[in-house]
């Protein structure tokens, strides 16, 4: 594995590779890196000759200061992780390589309705900070597949939705939430809870799981209220919010009959750690 700093090494790197015929596979990270990322390197190195891994904490999709400034930051390690899983290239520019006019947004994506609800209603420009990060790196890497984890469910829906609206030719390729034994969702961000905050926060998943068996019998009302009763009697846990949505529209549904596919997804702070997570109720 080489490890590139560089912009202009990277598209060297690309045109090689692309000139060769060969196919480029991204999974696009901000490091810290844990089992759920290894899992979307495992099959991008199934699926392609080359894997580019980048690990870039993006300041453009922080609205939250303090939150930028605590992300954890495993640089080594996660070389030495990505090495071990058969990646091509590590690229891991820092901020004034990807921003050389500065990190500030440059310009709006149309990201559709799925950017305005949930994590766009609670986290302003989170979604534009997003998109602009990626479009970069699509534009610098030039992948066949993009390999995104659906712990961050309407992330991929409003990738998808960039994809589209600037006609960038890429397969997004959505991978299955990784767990802990406990059921809690594998984020980079449970590095930062201490060891009593982390024996709690399973109870998301638990309420979810529980969540689903009830809606069997119960409207999305009761359901919606149920969850976040269940997360909330958890002394720590503080639901943020829990929309249960049409999956393809990201829209809330008021009744089971509204879709055949919903999702659930919640936001809960443990602590100051906020920590999101899904479930497929149809
Ligand atoms: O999901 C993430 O870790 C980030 O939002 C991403 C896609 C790497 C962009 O910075």
């Amino acid at each position: 594995m080489i490890i590139i700093n560089k912009v202009s090494e990277l598209e060297t790197y690309v045109a090689r590779e692309r000139n060769n015929g060969r196919s480029i596979g991204l999974v696009p990270t901000m490091g810290a890196l844990h089992a759920g990322h290894l899992s979307l390197v495992e099959r991008a190195v199934k699926e392609n000759d080359d894997v580019i891994v980048s690990v870039f904490v993006n300041p453009t999709q922080f609205n939250n200061p303090d939150d930028l400034a605590t992300y954890p930051r495993t640089e080594e390690e996660d070389c030495r992780l990505l090495a071990k899983g058969g990646v091509s290239v590590a690229f891991v520019p820092d901020v004034n390589e990807m921003y050389p006019k500065g990190a500030v947004h440059e310009k709006d994506f149309e990201l559709g309705t799925a950017a305005e609800v949930m994590e766009g209603k609670f986290r302003p420009g989170h979604f534009q900070g997003v998109a602009q990060i990626v479009s970069r790196l699509f534009e610098l890497c030039r992948p066949n597949r993009a390999y995104f984890g659906e712990k961050d469910f309407q992330q991929i829906a409003v990738i998808k939705n960039m994809v589209e609206s600037e006609g960038i030719d890429v397969d997004i390729i959505p991978c299955p939430i990784k767990r802990a034994d406990d059921g809690l969702a594998l984020s980079s961000r449970n590095a930062l809870l201490t060891p009593e905050q982390r024996a709690v926060a399973p109870a998301i998943y638990k309420a979810l799981k529980e969540g689903v068996e009830y809606s069997k019998s119960h409207t999305v009302k009761e359901t919606h209220d149920m969850i976040v009763n269940a997360v909330n009697a958890n002394a720590g846990l503080e639901t943020e919010y829990l929309e249960i949505v049409d999956a393809r529209t990201l829209l809330p549904v008021e009744n089971w009959e509204e879709s055949p596919e919903i999702q659930g997804c919640i936001t809960v702070y443990c602590g100051k750690v906020r920590l999101i997570d899904n479930i497929k109720f149809r």
